[in-house]
């Protein structure tokens, strides 16, 4: 998580507001290990970065209580910090936060989406938020490859037909993608990491502040290059 960015002199924002929609439990049992989900990784950035200048909350939400419970525990135990959870539908938080925003114009939302598949993806309401505080808003969307390729899968028997860059993701997410980078905002892809089999994340990092030197050592790409629309493609279903 990218909280480092806001400690740039170009970053005019003194309060930041972290809202993870989709925030479950905080931790997922995978083949027997236990894997840290988005609010740790959030919460782990932040620490890290320890920024002074600027003030951050945090909004959890999940549409389950006991995984709302069950963060609220799990961050008291890992950082003594107490955090309120919000029982909500994605598509209700995000107009909670539209609200939020709407009424208090100074702080940034940084918002991470990570749903179990595009059925629960609050396209239109993030749509909707992207197109009235686009330069107050950066949106982390965790698309699973697997999730996308499934969909693909059931969409398409007849095959997968990629007709021109991010075709299947413009179908699939009905334009998502380019609502992400309209209005000159940018965006990065990270590259797949080959010894991550459970490579739960894959269109991080749409937003406002264009890295000074590029994020491409830590395995990112710009959206808008031939490496970039190559790795849609790979992304998509096609070959690396
Ligand atoms: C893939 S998990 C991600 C959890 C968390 N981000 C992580 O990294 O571990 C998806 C979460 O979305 C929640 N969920 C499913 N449908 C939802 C909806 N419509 N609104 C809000 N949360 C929902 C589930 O309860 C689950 O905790």
């Amino acid at each position: 998580m990218r909280f480092n960015q806001m400690k740039s002199q170009f970053f005019k924002y003194h309060r930041v507001l972290c809202a993870d929609i989709f925030c479950g439990s905080g931790s997922n049992v995978v083949g027997g290990d236990i894997v840290y989900g988005s609010p740790i990784r959030l919460l782990d950035g932040y620490k890290k970065a320890n920024n002074q200048n600027v003030n951050f909350k945090f909004w959890f939400s999940d549409i389950r209580p006991e995984a709302c419970g069950l963060l609220k525990s799990l961050v008291l135990d890992r950082y003594g910090m107490p955090i309120d959870t919000h029982v909500n539908t994605a598509s209700d938080a995000v107009d909670i936060l539209g609200n939020m925003m709407e009424k208090d114009s100074s702080f940034y939302l940084y918002l991470i989406v990570d749903p179990n598949g595009p059925k629960d993806f609050p396209k239109l309401e993030i749509e909707d938020l992207l197109s009235s505080f686009s330069k107050r808003i950066d949106v982390i969307p965790y698309i699973s490859a697997t999730a996308i390729n499934r969909s693909l899968g059931a969409r398409n028997k007849a095959g997968r037909q990629l007709k021109g860059w991010m075709n299947d993701i413009e179908n699939f997410d009905d334009g998502f993608v380019s609502s992400l980078i309209a209005n000159n905002r940018r965006g990065w892809i990270r590259k797949p990491i080959e010894s991550d089999i459970f490579r739960w994340t894959m269109i991080p990092t749409f937003g406002c502040m264009p890295p000074k030197y590029g994020w491409s050592k830590q395995g990112y790409i710009d959206l808008n290059t031939t490496e970039g629309e190559s790795l849609i493609d790979f992304y998509c279903g096609g070959n690396k």
